[in-house]
């Protein structure tokens, strides 16, 4: 008899890859996926613990299934991930009904114990050490993965994955909960990356994302023989299939000429390149441990518009950091303007137990402020994306035709000719009309309209595998 499966996943794409993962070692067991609770047998929830909203989130959802797991006392529910790794037992005293909590590095365990847990209920917990748990070795041993399992279903799209290069983070800027849940950082062998590379090219995948908290700080020594990131680029770059390869998420101070001449030369680099600044004053930089100066930041992005002058750079910022005065806020929204991003994603500053900011300072910045501050600093960046998509009317983009587009998907609708969407190769989003046939293929479009965030557009007619694109 075929197991049912539902899981939820919030957060990063480091968790959509993580669920992925954990959705092929099931389906290895007999699993199907079902999007509802009702009719599952295994319910899982990968978790976030980065800002407390994602939290709550899932506090809310556990507390709807208290009823269920009354009435069902054979559902197993787990709560795997960056929450189960930093709460521990604490979710099993808000929803002492949990039957699993399993942290990001003990995922290979998921399905042995959802099997233990149906034959001998209980509580059961796979946890990663913790960071000061002593021994360096056998705290990074904890929080090793088992990336070569894949379940293509569960990707982006069939021609788009992530690829997980490196573990864990060692920064701990002083918010950030990320390095206690995600141990310390391990770059993965390249061989191990090519090999599973070449896997996913086989599959048919042609952009693959390569993932890492500080990605541009990998590194992998053998011997004597060190591999950074513009290393690995070139060799992933050599392999027959792959069309598009991206990195997230990059740490100012790690933006080395090498890579960014890697991204100049490699032309299957997308040209895109997220770098969080986090904040445009210097003393709020130094209360989160930042480890850079705004004109360090400053200097980096001089250095990333002279080697690639067309790259879309998109940052991250946090608003309301502890002590954020008016002025330091305005040295943000400085720093903005003067950076034209692509895009911002910006967050109000939620304290984490844990960190070195919830122990040392008070989250003083009151919440109408923080939310201000937010909308204030959304509308520049909203202001600046709308003026940069200005120049791309009339000119013709190479986009990589991802499925159909948001509206499409909200109207269910099911026609062969449809609006699509995809994006550029410096990850700019553009949607067109176009028939079903192009999802996968990328096609020259040219742009008509545009708004802050997307470019319209209309296919330029040519021959695409037997249809005219022009023509559908
Ligand atoms: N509060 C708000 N935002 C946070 N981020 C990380 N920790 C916190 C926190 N405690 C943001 C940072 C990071 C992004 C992934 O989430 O901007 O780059
Ligand atoms: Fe968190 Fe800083 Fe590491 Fe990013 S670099 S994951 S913000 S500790």
């Amino acid at each position: 008899m075929t197991k049912k499966l539902y899981i939820e996943t919030v957060g990063c794409q480091m968790n959509l890859l993580d669920s992925e993962m954990v959705v092929a070692a099931l389906r290895r067991q007999g699993y199907e996926l079902t999007d509802s609770t009702d009719d599952a047998d295994t319910i899982l929830f990968n978790t976030c613990s980065v800002r407390q909203h994602a939290e709550d989130k899932i506090y809310s959802a556990l507390g709807r299934l208290r009823a269920t797991k009354q009435a069902h006392p054979d559902k197993v529910i787990g709560v795997l991930g960056c929450m189960a790794q930093k709460d521990q037992k604490t979710i099993f005293d808000r929803a002492p009904y949990v039957d699993l909590v399993v942290g990001p590095g003990q995922l290979q365990q998921v399905p042995e114990l959802i099997e233990q847990a149906r034959e001998k209920p209980g509580q059961y917990v796979a946890l990663s050490l913790d960071r000061k748990a002593g021994n360096l070795d056998a705290i990074r041993r904890s929080h090793e993965y088992f990336d070569p399992l894949r379940d293509p279903t569960m990707r982006p799209t069939p021609f788009q994955a992530y690829l997980r290069i490196q573990i864990g983070c060692d920064k701990f800027c002083t918010y950030c909960i990320v390095p206690m849940t995600r141990g310390p950082e391990q770059g993965r062998p390249p061989e191990q990356l090519i090999a599973e590379a070449r896997v996913l090219a086989d599959q048919g995948c042609k952009e693959i994302t390569l993932l890492g908290q500080t990605v541009n700080s990998y590194r992998h020594v053998d011997g004597g023989r060190t591999t950074r990131l513009s290393d690995l680029l070139a060799q992933l770059h050599e392999i027959d299939g792959i069309e598009r390869l991206k990195f997230v998420t990059n740490y100012p101070k790690d933006m080395t000429d090498d890579l960014l001449q890697a991204v100049r030369d490699l032309k299957k680099v997308s040209h895109y390149l997220h770098v969080p600044a986090q904040s445009g004053s210097d003393d709020v930089l130094k209360r989160m441990k930042r480890g850079y100066t705004v004109a360090d930041y400053d200097e980096m992005m001089a250095r990333i518009r002279e080697t690639i002058p067309e790259a879309s750079v998109s940052s991250d910022f946090i608003v309301g950091f502890c002590g954020e005065t008016e002025e330091e806020f305005a040295l943000t929204v400085e720093m903005v303007e003067r950076h034209r991003f692509k895009n911002s994603f910006i967050f109000k500053y939620s304290e984490r137990p844990g960190t070195t900011a919830a122990k040392l300072r008070p989250d003083d910045v009151p919440e109408e402020v923080k939310k201000r501050r937010n909308n204030d600093l959304l509308a520049v960046q909203n202001r600046i994306s709308e003026e940069d998509n200005r120049p791309f009317l009339g000119r013709k983009v190479e986009v990589l035709v991802e499925g159909p587009s948001k509206l499409s998907l909200k109207q269910d609708d099911q026609s062969e000719v449809l609006q699509l969407t995809g994006r550029t190769m410096c990850d700019r989003i553009v949607v067109f009309e176009g028939n079903r046939r192009l999802i996968g293929q990328t096609l020259p479009i040219a742009i008509v309209d545009y708004t802050p965030f997307t470019l319209h557009g209309s296919v330029v007619t040519r021959h695409v595998h037997g249809i005219t694109a022009g023509a559908v």
